[in-house]
């Protein structure tokens, strides 16, 4: 018996996936990479925007004809989507052959559905409202060497006005601090080189004990091991001097930050629900900098929102020049059924979202071009993550999370590689393995 994952949107869902082919492991499946080939197909979606929900439906969908050639092939739909108010009727009519939904709070279960699935012939569908445990009896099959993520913590109570995410995850819930100290260890025994620690919002942390987001850093990278450690995803309002510190402190650290600013403007920030302002944005970032000059910034952008004029975009471009982004992942404004942001008047017309959105990428794009040309002649040490068919090329990530490409006669992937750069293109750096 064989299984296919798809997965749609964020690291968190990827990492979901791995905790998905665990439980399907664990219940004697093997993986098939060709969809048409699995006994069972898990799709773990995403509802972010609504672009990420129409891939879903569409490749939902193509399986209709399969199905209904072979009667026993399982098709299970989880994830985000599935959680997200309205949206499990419309699978369970839209897509009558589909045989066992889940949410977000029950992926656990999901071994359970298909034995009841099995048993009783009939369609699973089980949705819960909160999560009522943790996956931490899973052992994910992890996808990522030499990356490995691990959770934090689960959900989110920002509500930040677009945003479904508080809706489908659900309020937040942070992981014992004690278990993912034990969890980073066994991946560093284990010789993973980079590891992610992931949540919605890192920053507010907390631990059993009251351990705070800094200290838990602190503790995973005291672990003892050859690996770097990133983590995802901050949010502006609750950075600190005291992360700052423990960044700068520790070398396995990576000395890159990813703080979605979302916006430029004071007055859209504010609509955002974002709780911070620009000037307080720009002095988090200028703290940064004083104190460790070369960290990387990345972050989240998005244009088109209910009632952004040209100017409060205007706004945005400035920032992306002031605080000198490495890169960033920009968005156009998608309306969520449910947020506050998708009942504002003044929604905006996508011809003109559009030519926001492109503006937005020449200036970031224009900024990581300069980047890339200040490393041509320099070295950058990266992590061989994996192989490149088509470049012919070996690629990995330096510790600012720039893409660096290299040939090499031995395979390198989950080797610390230092790369004497003489080419650029775009985001992409390329070059010379130094004593090769
Ligand atoms: N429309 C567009 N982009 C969105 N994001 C979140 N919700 C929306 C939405 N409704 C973006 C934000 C966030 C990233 C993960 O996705 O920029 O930081
Ligand atoms: Fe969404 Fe805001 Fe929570 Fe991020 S912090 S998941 S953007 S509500």
């Amino acid at each position: 018996m064989k299984y296919h994952i798809v997965t749609y949107g964020c690291q968190m869902n990827v990492h979901e996936s791995e905790k998905i082919a665990g439980i399907l492991r664990e219940k004697g499946y093997t993986e098939e990479s060709d969809i048409d080939s699995a006994d069972i197909i898990v799709f773990n979606t995403c509802c972010i925007r609504e672009n990420a929900e129409n891939h879903a439906f569409g490749n939902i969908g193509a399986l209709k004809q399969r199905k209904r050639e072979n009667k026993d092939l399982i098709i299970a739909v989880g994830g985000c989507m599935a959680q997200e108010e309205g949206k499990a009727a419309l699978i369970k009519e839209r897509f009558p052959f589909v045989d066992i939904l889940f949410g977000t709070h029950n992926l656990s279960e999901l071994g359970a559905l298909i034995d009841r699935k099995k048993s009783q012939k009939k369609r699973v569908f089980s949705l819960k409202e909160a999560r009522e445990e943790t996956e931490d009896g899973i052992t994910p099959v992890r996808t990522g060497y030499p990356g490995a993520w691990v959770n934090i913590m689960y959900g989110c109570n920002n509500f930040c006005s677009y945003c479904i995410v508080p809706y489908v995850r659900g309020r937040e819930r942070s992981r014992r601090a004690e278990d993912i100290v034990r969890e980073v260890e066994s991946l560093a025994k284990e010789g993973y080189k980079e590891i992610t620690l992931l949540g919605q919002n890192v920053n507010s942390y907390r631990g059993e004990d009251g351990t705070d987001f800094p200290a838990l850093l602190d503790r995973c990278a005291s672990v003892e091991g050859d690996f770097r450690l990133r983590f995802m995803t901050s949010h502006p309002k609750d950075f600190s001097a005291a992360l700052v510190s423990v960044i700068k402190k520790h070398k396995k650290i990576c000395n890159q930050i990813h703080l979605p600013v979302q916006s430029g403007s004071n007055r859209i920030l504010s609509l955002m629900n974002r709780r911070y302002t620009r000037e307080k944005y720009l002095e988090e970032i200028a703290l940064l900098r004083r104190e460790i000059p070369d960290c990387a910034v990345t972050t989240d952008i998005i244009v088109g929102f209910p009632t952004e004029t040209e100017e409060e975009f205007q706004e945005t471009l400035s920032l992306v020049n002031e605080a000198d982004f490495s890169s960033a992942f920009m968005f156009i404004y998608s309306p969520r059924t449910g947020t506050k942001a998708a009942a504002m008047e003044g929604q905006i017309e996508a011809s003109v979202s559009k030519d926001r959105l492109s503006r937005l990428i020449e200036a970031v794009n224009a900024r990581t071009r300069e980047k890339s040309a200040a490393y041509i002649g320099k070295t950058a040490e990266i992590l061989c993550e994996g192989y490149d068919e088509k470049k012919n090329l070996y690629l990995g990530r330096d510790e600012y999370g720039r893409m660096g490409y290299f040939a090499s006669g031995k395979n390198r992937i989950g080797e610390f590689v230092s790369l004497r750069i003489d080419r650029a293109n775009g985001i992409s750096l390329f070059g010379e393995p130094i004593g090769e």
